[in-house]
């Protein structure tokens, strides 16, 4: 994350390309607006969604950042521009030292082996008229790993046995599988070019209770074993918690908060982050009777028109004389040493960010 002396200064998008060794995954000043069109046809663009509008974000080597916040607030699209599945608008994504936003398309297939994306929805994202063999291999074909039908097969059947599917059902296909062994066929997909980063895309939300602990454990082991770094995405902290190491919270298009996942919890320093903490039950039952959860007030205003300022202003229950005026940028407000929390809240000093550059400057 950003340090001290960056919280005042020059945006994060104009700071050298200079990353810490530990850094695997970085964005800086990243915004993605899609534009909405209006007339018969779609002609004239009358405003943009402003998906992600302007993210500064770290992911560590080996590590499980957990991205939370509630639907709609822009997580899938971050994790789809840092994987450049959608073009930012402005701002930058570099994947282990490389901008690969400017990146040619050359360049960039030989980094995308390196990445990929663990879909929540696993029928969604295989191809019902292939076998499931057929799907997972053919990453390997795109990247030309493993060339030669017995090799390729071969490998297949390996990647099928790490994930814990039977290699002899490759000639099957995605409907003949559980929704728990097709979220299997999607991870052995996602694992077939090697990569280093994994997008995990609420990747248990939609399966049965029985068989989310089982895939959440895999994907635990995967990591250990094959030494991944993954950004977990999900709208429910409770789960994310569990498995992240670090969790950043989002709203409306912006990371409000980072820091340790235990420390995120159990020490909240922004007003959405304590609301969102506020609704997950604890353990403990005398802990659990005085919690109160807070109930925020009002909708989440719309992507298109964020509010002025800060814009969980119009929710916010701790909002005060800056908030309309002046946007909050992410600022160093505790952690330990090794693992600093960073929340963008006038409540730890009132701070600004420039104005964002307009999408047709790219
Ligand atoms: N391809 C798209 N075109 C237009 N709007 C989109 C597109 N993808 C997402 N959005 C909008 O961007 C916002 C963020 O969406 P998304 O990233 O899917 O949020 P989340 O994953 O947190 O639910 C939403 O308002 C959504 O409607
Ligand atoms: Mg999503």
């Amino acid at each position: 994350m950003m340090g001290d002396d960056e919280t005042t200064g020059p945006t994060a998008a104009d700071r050298p390309a200079t990353m810490g060794a530990d850094v695997l995954v970085a964005a800086s000043g990243l915004r993605v607006y899609f534009p909405i069109r209006s007339g018969t046809p779609l002609r004239g663009v009358v405003g943009h969604v402003r998906a992600v509008d302007g993210v500064d974000l770290e992911v560590r080597r080996g590590e499980t950042l957990g991205l939370v916040g509630e639907s709609g607030c822009g997580k899938s699209t971050l994790g789809n521009a840092l994987l450049r599945l959608v073009e930012p608008t402005a701002g930058r994504v570099e994947f282990d030292g490389t901008d690969v936003t400017s990146l040619p398309a050359s360049e960039l297939r030989s980094l995308r082996r390196r990445m990929a994306m663990i879909f929540q929805d696993p029928y969604a994202s295989l191809d019902p008229r292939r076998t499931v063999g057929d799907c997972i291999g053919e990453p390997l074909a795109i990247h030309r790993l493993h060339r030669g039908r017995a090799r390729r097969a071969a490998r297949v059947g390996e990647l099928m046995e790490i994930v814990g599917l039977n290699p002899d059902h490759r000639g099957r296909y995605p409907h003949e599988f559980s929704g728990g062994q097709r979220q299997r066929v999607g991870i052995a997909r996602a694992l077939a070019g090697e990569p280093d980063f994994i997008v995990c895309d609420e990747p248990i939300a939609s399966l049965d209770v029985s068989v989310q602990a089982t895939v959440l454990n895999l994907l635990v082991r995967l990591q250990r074993e094959l030494g991944l770094t993954y950004l977990f995405v999900s709208h429910d902290l409770a789960a994310v918690r569990q498995i992240a190491d670090r969790v950043a919270v989002m709203y409306l298009g912006r990371v409000v908060e980072v820091g340790a996942a235990s420390s995120l919890v159990s020490k909240p320093e922004h007003p959405y982050t304590e609301a969102l903490v506020s609704a997950v039950p604890v353990p403990e039952p005398e802990r659990e009777r005085e919690r109160r959860r807070i109930v925020l007030a009002g909708d989440i205003p719309s992507p298109a028109a964020p509010p002025s300022g800060c814009r969980f202003r119009t929710r916010c229950p701790k909002v005060f004389e800056p908030c309309p005026d002046h946007d909050p940028v992410l600022q160093a407000v505790g952690g330990s040493a090794s693992v600093e929390q960073f929340a963008a809240c006038h409540l730890h000093g009132v701070t600004t960010t420039p104005p964002p550059s307009s999408p047709s400057s790219r």
